[in-house]
C-alpha cells in the first residue's frame, strides 16, 4: 500500500471552508482530518459536532476525527453520526481504552488511539491487535503550525517493530510538523498516513504540495 495523506482543516479558511473541502475533493489527498479540541485536554479550543457534519455534506473521502477532550467515550456516537470513518482517541484520555475502542469498532468505523510526545509505545502492547491505527503525535496537541519533535522518527521505528512483532495490522499515523522533509524520513520509518495542516494550506498552491507529499 502506497501511504496516505490527511490535509488538517485546522489550518483552513473556516470563512471559506466549502472552498478548501472542494480543494481536498479535487486533490490526491486521502482523508479529511478533522481536529476536535475541548481546551481542557489541550490548551485550545476548535470546532465541534455541527462542523463535522457540515464538512461531511461537502466532503468526498473521509473523516478522520482526531478527539482531543476528555472523556472521548461520551462523544463516540455523534461524532460516528456526524459522519466520522475513523475515531482517533488519546491514549491520555482514556480510563478504559479497551472498552472505547471496541465501542468504535462496534460501529463499524476504523478505531485509532493517539499518543502524545511523551508517551512510550510500550504502553500499547496490550492493545495492539485490537485498533486499526496508532497516532503519532509529533508535536504536543493544541496548534496547527509548531515545531517538528524529532524523537518521533525512531518513535516510529519502535512503533513499526511493535506491529510487526505483534502481527497487528495498525496503520502508523503521524500528525504534527510534518512537510516534505520530515515526510521523507517518518515514511522511511514506517509511517503509512501523512496529516498535515500548515505545510498544505499555507502553501501557495495546496493541490500540488499535497501532490507532492503523496510522491514523497
Ligand atoms: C495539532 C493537530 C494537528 C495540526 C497539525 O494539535 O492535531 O492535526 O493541525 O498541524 P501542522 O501540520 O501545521 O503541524
Ligand atoms: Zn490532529
Amino acid at each position: 500500500m502506497s501511504h496516505l495523506v490527511a490535509p488538517s482543516m485546522l489550518s483552513a479558511d473556516f470563512a471559506n471552508l466549502q472552498r478548501d473541502i472542494e480543494m481536498v475533493n479535487n486533490s490526491k489527498a486521502d482523508w479529511f482530518h478533522l481536529d476536535i479540541m475541548d481546551g481542557v485536554f489541550v490548551p485550545n479550543l476548535s470546532f465541534g459536532v455541527p462542523v463535522v457534519e457540515a464538512i461531511h455534506k461537502h466532503a468526498k473521502k473521509p473523516l478522520d476525527v482526531h478527539l482531543m477532550i476528555v472523556e472521548p467515550n461520551k462523544y463516540v456516537d455523534a461524532f460516528y453520526k456526524a459522519g466520522a470513518q475513523l475515531i482517533n482517541v488519546h491514549y491520555e484520555a482514556c480510563l478504559h481504552l479497551h472498552s472505547t475502542i471496541q465501542k468504535i469498532k462496534s460501529l463499524g468505523i476504523m478505531a485509532g488511539v493517539t499518543l502524545n510526545p511523551h508517551t512510550p509505545v510500550s504502553v500499547l502492547e496490550e492493545i495492539i491487535k485490537d485498533v486499526d491505527l496508532v497516532m503519532l503525535m509529533s508535536v504536543n496537541p493544541g496548534f496547527g503550525g509548531q515545531k517538528f519533535i524529532e524523537n518521533t522518527v525512531d518513535k516510529t521505528r519502535r512503533l513499526k517493530e511493535l506491529i510487526q512483532k505483534s502481527s497487528s495490522k495498525a496503520l502508523i499515523e503521524i500528525d504534527g510538523g510534518v512537510n516534505y522533509e520530515t515526510g521523507k524520513r517518518l515514511l522511511d520509518a514506517g509511517a503509512d498516513v501523512l496529516v498535515a495542516g500548515s505545510f498544505v494550506f499555507g502553501a501557495q498552491n495546496p493541490t500540488e504540495t499535497i501532490a507532492n507529499l503523496k510522491a514523497l
